[in-house]
């Protein structure tokens, strides 16, 4: 037995000790699933998703995976318990649960395998952050994981779609809601790592970002990376201050998956809209975004596709086309 298979079998046993505080537990029935209930989760996502509880004490873990014979160090490695250190970087010799009082989101590899773990905190989160993650392991890298992509993988290659949402809770309550086809990349922007990843499964990916202005800004390099990927690249855009998350609930499912229809446009053309809108009547912004909008479209691999999207582009800011891709050729011999 080598040193990853060590830290997957303490990764699953922990999983499971969360799931059965979660369910067995007077704290983490009270406290755990009675949050999981108020956020609209039923028993079926909670199963499917191995959700689990971390009780608020801290060493709960620690003592019942020594109790059942799992070595320390395991532990550590995973980052399920922490090596408390002096302000010298010395080793103090005191150790502690990473997760207390939180809600457990165990983190599947495309096997099935438990990885790591996300976790909220029950409490104002001006307290505490929101969310903790597993930090790195051998068996866990963020960069090439994406949240529920196990139990999304057999409806993305069905649906032949793949829905990008930033949230743990919106990957929940879209598979619960029928929309099984979706990812999270856990509110990090994406990495060419997820990309490839994604490319196994589809070609077509549709981003749902949070509807806030500066998480859409923040978002377009991230897909300026799915477009260099070769992937056909969609959005949607939720109302300010709704995230897919909590649009599902105040709509339902139908009207949800509706909206998904609807409002859903291809993502050069909705940076189009998004930069010339900015720009307004401006000529220097006008100029400025045109170009922003051609960087994009030199990332597409598909030469046809590059054409659709340059007349488009004249369209949109009303620019002889002609001018558009004399622009546009002047700036794809030059590296970005
Ligand atoms: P959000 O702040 O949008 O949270 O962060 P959320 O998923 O909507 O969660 P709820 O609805 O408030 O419970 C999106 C994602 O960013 C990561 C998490 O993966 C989260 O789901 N995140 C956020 C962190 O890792 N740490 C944080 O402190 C906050
Ligand atoms: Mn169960
Ligand atoms: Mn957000
Ligand atoms: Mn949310
Ligand atoms: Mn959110």
């Amino acid at each position: 037995q080598n040193e990853k298979d060590s830290q997957f079998i303490v990764s699953n046993w922990a999983k499971d000790h969360y799931h059965r505080l979660l369910e067995h537990d007077d704290e983490g029935q009270s406290v755990g699933w009675s949050y999981l209930r108020q956020r609209g989760l039923n028993q079926t996502t909670i199963s499917t998703f191995e959700l689990g509880y971390s009780l608020d004490q801290w060493d709960n873990l620690l003592k019942s995976a020594t109790a059942a014979g799992y070595e320390q160090k395991y532990l550590e490695k995973t980052g399920l318990v922490v090596v408390k250190e002096d302000d010298n970087g010395q080793d103090t010799g005191r150790r502690y649960d990473r997760f207390r009082g939180r809600v457990m989101f165990p983190i599947h590899n495309v096997s099935g395998r438990v990885i790591g773990f996300g976790a909220r905190t029950l409490k104002p989160h001006d307290k505490t952050a929101k969310y903790l993650n597993s930090p790195e392991s051998e068996i866990y890298h963020k960069s090439d994981v994406l949240y529920g992509l196990y139990q999304a993988r057999q409806a993305v290659r069905s649906e032949e779609q793949c829905y990008l949402v930033e949230g743990y809770l919106d990957v929940l309550s879209l598979h619960q809601g029928g929309v099984k086809n979706v990812v999270s990349t856990s509110g990090t922007s994406l990495t060419d790592g997820q990309i490839r990843l994604v490319k196994r499964y589809t070609d077509n990916v549709t981003v749902l970002y949070d509807g806030d202005a500066a998480g859409i800004r923040a978002s377009l390099r991230g897909i300026d990376m799915l477009l260099e990927g070769g992937l056909n690249v969609r959005v949607v855009l939720f109302p300010d201050g709704d995230d897919p998350d909590s649009y599902i609930r105040k709509v339902g499912d139908q009207r949800f998956k509706d909206y998904l229809e609807t409002a859903s446009q291809d993502f050069i053309q909705f940076k189009t809209d998004l930069v010339s809108r900015e720009a307004a009547h401006d000529p220097v912004k006008k100029a400025e975004a045109i170009r922003e909008v051609l960087q994009s479209i030199a990332k597409v691999p598909d030469p046809i596709k590059r054409q659709v999207f340059l007349q488009q582009t004249s369209q949109t800011f009303g620019i002889d086309e002609q001018v558009i891709i004399s622009e546009y050729n002047k700036l794809a011999r030059q590296p970005t």
